[in-house]
């Protein structure tokens, strides 16, 4: 057969599957058995195994199993679910350990709660007064589905607790699982048992979650009055108390070491598990400490995943691509010949930047060893040598944009006086098509716009229809069209009008972060509009060239003051900014305003004792009132620490500020 035919004949496939999938998932009523629908599948994966040249993103082995329902409600969580940041090896622990006593500014010893971190899905559960209400998905952390009835047929989670003490009113966190057992069954359908059990967990009718076998392990709370629980390994008794399953390798250690040793013993035990674990958690076992610690944008500060080591595989290069990302940086991907890695397809690996290619001697056709650990991009650990080709040739990493021709630049690190590893294109803006691409992308993601009936791919299939050029265009999409595009229905287009009108309510921090600017990720966007408190006052700023003074705010500094008027400058980011504001609405910054410090003004000056900057300012926020970095007559106290800055002082005395010591100040607190 002409590859032409293959290719056809494949499609064809596929295309078949696609109907079929949308009766079965979308309509709920499949037309063929489920024999001939298995038979069909069989005929794509022998085509794939046999012309490795075909490739489809709507390939079942890649898109595995059974498409979830767009359908479920959603729901707000009332505590975000958030995700935790990893750790590799010792010097990521030391780290972690090490901001924590920089947060707390003293050195106490720590206990951790330690828990191995099952792959699976997460999930909340509301009881109020015994009883199960709400079930949901974790989402995008801040909004969840409502998936109560297909949580309701997992064995493992109770729906009456009848235990005395058992909270009033608390959300159940934990993760939903498939033992390896169980999946063998299901190893036709699925990449992974996480997949299995995300795609059980997401059907639109309870029965066909019934029919895979999922199982359920507590191990936090989100909304939670809690006055008298101390600990989390208390927490996790009471758990199995109250009647649910919790995992029975929950330990409690002391130090980095002890912590370092159950790793290396698990690490090897965990493939006589029942079920998938990627690494372990350790958690601040103190919850008071965890309260005092609070979070990040994206993750709690008492928490660590120590992963286990990548799985690893060796395949070939067969090309190598830049990518362009949002901020113009270049980024060097590898394309591989297709290899399966603990269960996923690899057929990229990201080689991220111009000097790891050129400290590895990467190249073309080279032989490497590939590692993935998790939900981390893949990359390249090695070339082996002996199997490269005489004839290879050295890399030579492109000095223009691949997308727009402009010139591009390493920047010089001010602090380090070196260059920067990364050659970034120095056309920020929307003239170039790859960082175009990628600004829409960044636009319509979870933590930004997080318009969910748009994904990435779709914004790449919409820019090549020319269907879009600017973050705007989305808010004026042609939606007839669109209905009569390959793939796209009534519902998957009513799907799309939804979450775009639904994404014209925002705040302005998530509007300020999805306009993509650089250095302003979501912590600064927030610190910025709650500086501003509306788009309104903010473009007063913007227009009378005053950027500058968000030095002020505590958290802000140079590298965002002149990314801000970088981009400012730029009159067609300035026009995107302008039209999208009077599109959306933008709704001011709400600060907490039941507050003890509402408007009032603090500044800190010397080293506080028993606590950081960090912390000193979010107990300020959380109390309403706010924290500057500069005297000025809007000032409403300095707060003195240990060595302060004399002039300050003094400056602060000749403006009639009140000066407190930081006993003062906690007395004024509480
Ligand atoms: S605590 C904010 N504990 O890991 C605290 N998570 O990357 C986050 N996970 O979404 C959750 N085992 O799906 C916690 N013992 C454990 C966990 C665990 C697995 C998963 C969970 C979460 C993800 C965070």
């Amino acid at each position: 057969m002409k590859e032409s035919e293959i290719k056809k004949l494949y499609k064809n496939k596929l295309n078949e599957l696609k109907k079929h999938n949308k009766n079965y998932f979308d309509k709920n009523s499949p037309t063929i058995s489920d024999k001939d629908y298995d038979k069909i599948k069989l005929d794509v994966f022998d085509l794939e195994k046999k012309y490795t040249f075909l490739k489809s993103t709507y390939s079942p082995s890649i898109s595995l199993g059974y498409p979830p329902s767009k359908n479920f409600v959603k729901s707000n969580h009332r505590v975000k679910m958030l995700s935790l940041s990893n750790a590799f090896n010792k010097d990521d622990l030391l780290n972690f350990e090490k901001r924590i006593y920089n947060y707390l500014n003293q050195k106490i010893e720590l206990e951790y709660s330690v828990e191995p971190k099952i792959d699976g899905i997460s999930a909340s559960l509301t009881y109020k007064n015994g009883m199960l209400l709400i079930g949901t998905s974790r989402g995008d952390g801040v909004t969840g589905e409502v998936i109560t009835e297909n949580l309701k047929t997992i064995n493992d989670i109770p729906h009456v607790i009848k235990d005395k003490d058992f909270p009033s009113d608390i959300d159940i966190r934990g993760e939903v699982f498939i033992k390896k057992s169980d999946f063998e069954n299901l190893k036709s359908n699925f990449a992974n048992p996480r997949n299995a059990a995300s795609g059980s967990l997401r059907q639109k009718n309870s029965e066909q979650t019934k029919k895979i076998p999922l199982n359920f392990v507590a191990y936090t709370f989100g909304f939670f009055k809690n006055k008298n629980i101390k600990k989390q390994s208390e927490f996790l008794s009471c758990l199995k108390k109250w009647g649910f399953k919790v995992s029975e390798h929950n330990k409690v250690f002391k130090t980095i070491n002890d912590l370092e040793i159950f790793h290396k013993k698990f690490e090897k035990y965990r493939f006589d598990l029942e079920y998938d674990v990627d690494g372990l958690v350790y958690k601040i076992n103190s919850l008071e400490l965890q309260n005092r610690l609070g979070f990040t944008a994206n993750s709690p500060r008492w928490a660590i995943a120590h992963k286990f080591s990548a799985d690893s595989a060796y395949s070939q290069i067969t090309e190598i691509n830049i990518q362009v990302g949002r901020t113009g940086a270049l980024t060097p991907v590898a394309r591989i010949k297709p290899v399966n890695i603990g269960g996923v397809i690899v057929s990229n690996a990201t080689l991220h930047n111009e000097d790891e290619i050129i400290r590895k001697d990467i190249r073309v056709g080279d032989t490497v060893k590939i590692e993935r650990a998790g939900d981390v991009i893949p990359h390249v650990i090695l070339v082996d040598l002996k199997k490269r080709d005489r004839k290879s040739k050295k890399f030579i990493f492109p000095k223009n944009c691949p997308s727009c021709g402009s010139e591009t630049i390493k920047e010089l690190n001010k602090v380090t006086k070196k260059y920067d590893a990364v050659r970034r294109c120095i056309n920020e803006g929307y003239d170039c098509e790859k960082i175009a691409i990628e600004k829409i992308k960044h636009f319509i993601s979870k933590d930004a716009m997080n318009i969910d009936g748009l994904g990435k791919k779709v914004v790449e299939n919409f820019w090549d229809l020319n269907l879009i050029r600017f973050p705007q265009d989305i808010y004026n999409f042609n939606y007839s069209k669109i209905s009569k595009l390959e793939g796209w229905g009534e519902l998957s287009v009513s799907n799309l009008k939804y979450s775009i009108d639904q994404s014209k309510k925002v705040s302005f921090d998530r509007f300020l972060y999805a306009i993509g600017i650089r250095h302003i990720g979501i912590e600064n966007a927030k610190l910025i509009a709650e500086y501003t408190k509306s788009i309104k006052n903010f473009m007063g700023y913007v227009k009378k060239n005053k950027i500058n003074e968000f030095l002020n705010i505590d958290g802000i500094g140079d590298t965002q003051i002149k990314s801000l008027n970088k981009f400012f400058n730029n009159k067609l980011n300035y026009s995107v900014f302008e039209k999208l504001s009077s599109i959306l609405s933008i709704s001011d910054i709400k600060l907490n305003k039941n507050g003890k410090l509402l408007n009032n003004t603090f500044m800190f000056t010397g080293k506080l004792s028993g606590m950081s900057r960090a912390e000193a300012k979010s107990l300020i926020e959380k109390n309403s009132g706010s924290v500057v970095s500069s005297i000025n007559k809007k000032l409403k106290y300095l707060i003195i620490g240990e060595k302060p800055t004399n002039r300050k002082v003094e400056q602060a005395r000749d403006l009639g500020i009140n000066i407190l010591s930081q006993k003062d100040w906690l007395d004024l607190l509480n």
